[in-house]
Protein backbone atom coordinates (compact mmCIF):
# COMPACT_ATOMS: atom_id res chain seq x y z
CA UNK A 1 0.00 0.00 0.00
CA UNK A 2 2.77 2.38 0.97
CA UNK A 3 4.45 2.06 -2.79
CA UNK A 4 0.54 2.55 -4.00
CA UNK A 5 0.54 5.69 -2.74
CA UNK A 6 4.01 6.39 -3.49
CA UNK A 7 2.70 5.41 -6.67
CA UNK A 8 -0.65 7.53 -7.19
CA UNK A 9 1.65 10.51 -5.34
CA UNK A 10 4.27 10.44 -8.33
CA UNK A 11 1.36 10.33 -11.26
CA UNK A 12 -0.51 13.41 -9.36
CA UNK A 13 -3.53 12.37 -8.44
CA UNK A 14 -4.17 13.25 -4.94
CA UNK A 15 -7.77 12.84 -4.82
CA UNK A 16 -7.23 9.36 -5.04
CA UNK A 17 -4.58 8.64 -2.44
CA UNK A 18 -6.53 7.04 0.14
CA UNK A 19 -5.81 8.64 3.93
CA UNK A 20 -5.23 6.39 6.99
CA UNK A 21 -6.36 9.13 9.66
CA UNK A 22 -9.63 9.26 8.26
CA UNK A 23 -9.77 5.05 7.83
CA UNK A 24 -8.88 4.80 11.46
CA UNK A 25 -11.72 7.24 12.89
CA UNK A 26 -14.15 5.27 10.44
CA UNK A 27 -12.72 2.08 11.85
CA UNK A 28 -13.48 2.93 15.40
CA UNK A 29 -17.08 3.98 14.18
CA UNK A 30 -18.56 1.37 11.91
CA UNK A 31 -16.31 -1.55 12.69
CA UNK A 32 -14.53 -1.84 16.03
CA UNK A 33 -17.42 -3.18 17.27
CA UNK A 34 -17.01 -6.64 15.77
CA UNK A 35 -13.31 -6.62 14.96
CA UNK A 36 -11.77 -4.78 17.88
CA UNK A 37 -10.05 -1.54 18.28
CA UNK A 38 -6.99 -2.72 17.09
CA UNK A 39 -8.20 -5.06 14.66
CA UNK A 40 -7.61 -8.01 16.95
CA UNK A 41 -8.46 -9.50 19.14
CA UNK A 42 -12.20 -9.59 17.45
CA UNK A 43 -15.09 -8.73 19.65
CA UNK A 44 -17.01 -11.01 17.37
CA UNK A 45 -15.38 -14.88 17.45
CA UNK A 46 -16.38 -15.11 13.72
CA UNK A 47 -15.04 -11.60 12.87
CA UNK A 48 -11.70 -11.62 10.51
CA UNK A 49 -8.57 -10.76 12.49
CA UNK A 50 -6.63 -8.51 10.92
CA UNK A 51 -3.48 -8.21 12.78
CA UNK A 52 -3.03 -11.58 10.61
CA UNK A 53 -1.19 -10.81 7.82
CA UNK A 54 -2.85 -13.37 5.32
CA UNK A 55 -6.25 -11.54 6.21
CA UNK A 56 -5.86 -9.04 3.91
CA UNK A 57 -3.91 -10.43 1.54
CA UNK A 58 -5.85 -9.32 -1.62
CA UNK A 59 -5.95 -6.39 -3.62
CA UNK A 60 -7.90 -3.32 -2.32
CA UNK A 61 -10.56 -3.70 -4.78
CA UNK A 62 -11.15 -7.17 -4.09
CA UNK A 63 -11.21 -6.05 0.12
CA UNK A 64 -13.70 -3.48 -1.47
CA UNK A 65 -16.39 -5.60 -2.68
CA UNK A 66 -15.97 -8.03 0.68
CA UNK A 67 -17.38 -4.80 2.40
CA UNK A 68 -19.22 -3.62 0.55
CA UNK A 69 -21.12 -6.82 0.12
CA UNK A 70 -21.10 -7.90 3.38
CA UNK A 71 -20.15 -11.53 3.94
CA UNK A 72 -21.38 -13.95 6.56
CA UNK A 73 -22.75 -12.51 9.96
CA UNK A 74 -20.61 -8.96 8.13
CA UNK A 75 -23.62 -6.19 7.05
CA UNK A 76 -22.68 -4.91 3.63
CA UNK A 77 -21.65 -1.41 3.77
CA UNK A 78 -23.05 -0.39 0.39
CA UNK A 79 -25.01 2.99 0.84
CA UNK A 80 -23.23 3.84 4.09
CA UNK A 81 -19.60 4.58 3.19
CA UNK A 82 -18.51 5.71 -0.01
CA UNK A 83 -15.86 3.80 -1.78
CA UNK A 84 -13.10 6.66 -1.14
CA UNK A 85 -13.91 5.84 2.69
CA UNK A 86 -13.63 2.13 2.46
CA UNK A 87 -10.50 2.35 1.14
CA UNK A 88 -9.30 4.92 3.90
CA UNK A 89 -10.41 2.20 6.37
CA UNK A 90 -8.67 -0.73 3.85
CA UNK A 91 -5.62 1.49 4.56
CA UNK A 92 -5.90 1.73 7.94
CA UNK A 93 -6.50 -1.76 7.96
CA UNK A 94 -3.19 -2.76 6.32
CA UNK A 95 -1.30 -0.93 9.46
CA UNK A 96 -2.75 -3.60 11.44
CA UNK A 97 -0.79 -6.26 10.83
C1 LIG B 1 -21.56 -7.11 12.86
C2 LIG B 1 -20.14 -7.37 13.01
C3 LIG B 1 -19.19 -6.78 11.97
C4 LIG B 1 -19.03 -5.46 11.64
C5 LIG B 1 -19.76 -4.25 12.21
C6 LIG B 1 -17.97 -5.43 10.65
N1 LIG B 1 -17.54 -6.69 10.37
FE1 LIG B 1 -16.08 -7.20 9.02
N2 LIG B 1 -16.44 -9.16 9.39
C7 LIG B 1 -17.33 -9.66 10.33
C8 LIG B 1 -17.32 -11.10 10.25
C9 LIG B 1 -18.16 -12.04 11.12
C10 LIG B 1 -16.42 -11.44 9.21
C11 LIG B 1 -16.07 -12.86 8.71
C12 LIG B 1 -17.00 -13.14 7.54
C13 LIG B 1 -16.83 -14.54 7.01
O1 LIG B 1 -15.73 -14.86 6.56
O2 LIG B 1 -17.82 -15.27 7.05
C14 LIG B 1 -15.87 -10.19 8.71
C15 LIG B 1 -14.93 -10.11 7.70
C16 LIG B 1 -14.37 -8.95 7.24
C17 LIG B 1 -13.37 -8.87 6.21
C18 LIG B 1 -12.80 -10.04 5.43
C19 LIG B 1 -13.74 -10.28 4.27
C20 LIG B 1 -13.31 -11.40 3.40
O3 LIG B 1 -13.58 -11.32 2.21
O4 LIG B 1 -12.72 -12.37 3.90
C21 LIG B 1 -13.06 -7.57 6.05
C22 LIG B 1 -12.06 -6.98 5.08
C23 LIG B 1 -13.89 -6.83 6.97
N3 LIG B 1 -14.67 -7.70 7.68
C24 LIG B 1 -13.84 -5.46 7.11
C25 LIG B 1 -14.75 -4.75 7.87
C26 LIG B 1 -14.82 -3.31 7.89
C27 LIG B 1 -13.87 -2.40 7.14
C28 LIG B 1 -15.85 -2.97 8.69
C29 LIG B 1 -16.35 -1.57 9.02
C30 LIG B 1 -16.69 -0.73 7.86
C31 LIG B 1 -16.43 -4.21 9.21
N4 LIG B 1 -15.73 -5.26 8.69
C32 LIG B 1 -17.50 -4.26 10.09
C33 LIG B 1 -18.10 -8.92 11.20
C34 LIG B 1 -18.26 -7.55 11.16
Amino acid sequence: MACMAALLALLGAPAGAADITKGGSLYATHCAVCHGARGAPPVMPAATDFRRVESLMRPDMQVLLSIKNGKGAMPGYFGILRDQQILDVIAFLRTLS
